[in-house]
């Protein structure tokens, strides 16, 4: 007696809970025809449909699903290939107002032997804002920190090496004061020049590592050209170079992004791959410009932990994306590594 009364008190409960919920669920048959529906779930699919005439009501609103691969898929569809009973997931359906939207999804059996399934969708665009947002901040602080290093390791150079260069050719210059001997003059004054002349050298060098001018004024071909030949010099590092294209223009953004990417490809080469030369191509594709760092070195895993900070990878896919341009990294240990960048070519100048 208290049973049926308990049974039929809960039939009540969850009647109010599937008419009430936010939560939508569908009920559907084993050829995915829609049998019951709650009002939450009509956002979903709409009521000017008659999805119970239709089969597989769920797929003609879904836009995929979430798997480790891919962020909407419709490979082995969960409705197919998860076990029914414990299928629960990501997924993007189209709402009435033809909005693609985030949902997590369960999909499971509620009578085996009528084959029933219910079908039931939680909304969680507000927890993906927030996980974006957090992202966002991560990246902004990565963006920040990466900067702060820069200016840190320009400080340094400043500090430990032109200040110091300066400091000297001050001494040297009050010594020569009091020189009376003509010839010891003559050669203090040779010296301080020496060391002029390497002052001007580092702040050349340092100058054209920050932002070089002939990037800006001549383009790619002719900025890559004379900060090879000063890399050449300053690391002993042997670079192969090669290119088809000399004096074109490509948006000044799109130069910028793809001597930075390289640089930062020629240092990594420089700092871990162990070897002395470095091959480096700038060509242009159909519609894009293709630029190539690669060397036969002890190469690496990608997703080992980082010999460095572990920033420049990351700035370069950053930097590629600025411009709607991709990096592929294929990395061989014992073999070497490629850098590709290629980026689309917008707007020439
Ligand atoms: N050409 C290469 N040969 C061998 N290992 C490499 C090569 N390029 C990158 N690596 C490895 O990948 C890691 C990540 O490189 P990434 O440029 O992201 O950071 P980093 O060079 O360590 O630091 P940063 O670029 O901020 O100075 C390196 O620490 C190194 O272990
Ligand atoms: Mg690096």
């Amino acid at each position: 007696m208290s049973s049926t009364h308990n049974q039929e008190k809960l039939k009540e409960l969850l009647t109010q809970y599937y008419l009430n919920t936010n939560e939508k669920m569908v009920f559907l048959n084993k050829k995915g025809q829609v049998i019951a529906l709650n009002e939450a779930a009509e956002e979903v699919f709409s009521e000017d449909n008659d999805y119970s005439q239709m089969t597989h009501a769920i797929c003609r609103r879904c836009e995929g699903y979430s798997n480790e691969f891919d962020l909407m898929s419709c490979e082995n569809c969960f409705l197919e290939a998860l076990e029914v009973g414990n299928g629960s997931f990501q997924v993007f359906m189209r709402t009435k107002d033809d909005k693609i939207e985030p949902f997590t999804a369960s999909y499971e059996v509620i009578d085996k032997t009528k084959e029933i399934y219910a079908f039931t969708l939680h909304n969680v665009s507000p927890q993906i804002e927030r996980q974006d947002r957090r992202y966002q901040r991560l990246m902004m602080q990565k963006t920040i920190s990466a900067q702060e290093n820069e200016r840190k390791r320009i400080s340094r150079e400043l500090h430990d090496g032109i200040v110091q260069e300066l400091i000297n050719v001050d001494v040297e210059l009050r010594l020569l004061k009091y020189q009376q001997d003509k010839d010891e003059l003559i050669d203090n004054s040779k010296r301080i020049e020496g060391l002029m002349s390497r002052l001007i050298d580092d702040v050349r060098n340092l100058s054209v590592e920050l932002r070089p001018s002939s990037l800006d004024d001549l383009g790619l071909d002719a900025a890559f050209r004379s900060y090879f030949k000063q890399f050449e010099k300053n690391y002993g590092m042997h670079i192969v170079y090669h290119t088809d294209f000399s004096s074109q223009r490509f948006d000044s953004e799109i130069e910028t992004v793809i001597y930075r990417v390289v640089q930062e490809a020629m240092f990594n080469a420089l700092k871990y791959a162990q070897v002395d030369t470095v091959y480096i191509s700038l060509y242009q594709g159909e519609a894009s410009i293709i630029a190539e760092v690669s060397d036969q070195g002890i190469g690496f895993k990608l997703g080992d932990k980082a010999k460095g900070t572990g920033l420049g990878l990351f700035g370069m896919n950053e930097r590629a994306e600025l411009v709607n341009g991709s990096v592929n990294i294929d990395s061989q240990v014992g073999r070497g590594t490629i850098v590709t960048l290629e980026v689309p070519i917008t707007d020439k100048r």
